[in-house]
């Protein structure tokens, strides 16, 4: 039978490359908060109350902001639940790390919503909507394995969405007047970046481990692309998905993973 977990038999492979130790931390996080508060602080109070976009931007941004927060707010009880099961420190605490960042999205995405006079009930009606990323994030939510979290959501979905999706975004916002949600944008990517880069190293340590892991991580692999695969469909968002894949492969082949045949629409 093929294998479905994976052990790190030797913890030692793994370290954190941001080097981080919970002062290190601690201080970056400030230093990153104090930063978002200044950027945040200088907007002009017109564009912080969405005035200056069209009423037709809103209409259509509601897709937008629900896929932001809802994957943040994911991205905090899937990595928690990574915390819990962790089976060594340095792990753990990267996990932590993690999840105080993707609180801070949160908090960001929330904040879009409300400013934007867009009422609650209409958020997660956006989110189950057909072609958005709900249903890869609500598999992950289930998972309860560390590595398992780590491969799918930190590995394939960050690498795959990491640095170049989040500036076209930021650059989108901002063109249409929404300087909130490319200021938020600007300061995700930040943290992302980070994730992606600890969750590359595990997944070098984990092969490096034993080889046969490779196998079990090309399953995660294409069992996440899959789930993927709809928000690419009906063709609108072919160059998203090119570039979705784009960044994900440039950090997986090199270490041995081979693309995934999709169906696409
Ligand atoms: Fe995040
Ligand atoms: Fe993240």
């Amino acid at each position: 039978m093929a294998r479905t977990r994976i052990v790190l038999k030797d913890p030692d492979r793994f370290k954190d490359p941001a080097n981080l130790t919970w002062e290190r931390y601690i201080a970056l996080q400030a230093r990153e908060r104090e930063r978002y508060l200044a950027e945040r602080a200088a907007i002009p109070d017109d564009a912080l109350a969405y005035r200056t976009v069209s009423p037709r931007y809103l209409e259509r941004a509601v897709d937008q902001f629900a896929n932001n927060y809802y994957s943040e707010l994911s991205a905090t009880h899937y990595i928690a639940t990574a915390a819990a099961n962790a089976s060594f420190d340095e792990l753990k605490k990267c996990c932590l790390f993690q999840l105080a960042d993707e609180q801070r999205h949160l908090e960001m995405d929330r904040e879009v919503f409300e400013r934007a006079g867009i009422p609650e009930r209409d958020w997660l009606p956006a989110w189950e909507a057909p072609g958005t990323t709900c249903r890869f994030f609500r598999h992950v939510l289930e998972l309860e394995d560390t590595f398992e979290i780590l491969v799918k959501a930190n590995f394939v979905a960050e690498g795959a969405a990491g640095p170049g999706t989040f500036a076209v975004l930021a650059d989108g916002a901002e063109a249409r007047g929404d300087l909130l949600s490319a200021v938020n944008h600007r300061a995700r990517v930040r943290d992302e970046t980070r994730h992606i880069s600890f969750a590359r190293s595990l997944v070098k340590a984990l092969i490096d481990d034993d080889p046969a892991n490779l196998d079990v991580i090309q399953r995660w692999q294409d069992e996440s692309l899959q789930l993927f695969v709809e928000v690419a469909r009906g063709g609108e968002r072919h160059e998203w998905w090119e570039g979705f894949l784009g960044s994900y492969y440039k950090i997986a082949l090199p270490l041995g993973l081979r693309p995934t045949s999709l169906p696409l629409a």
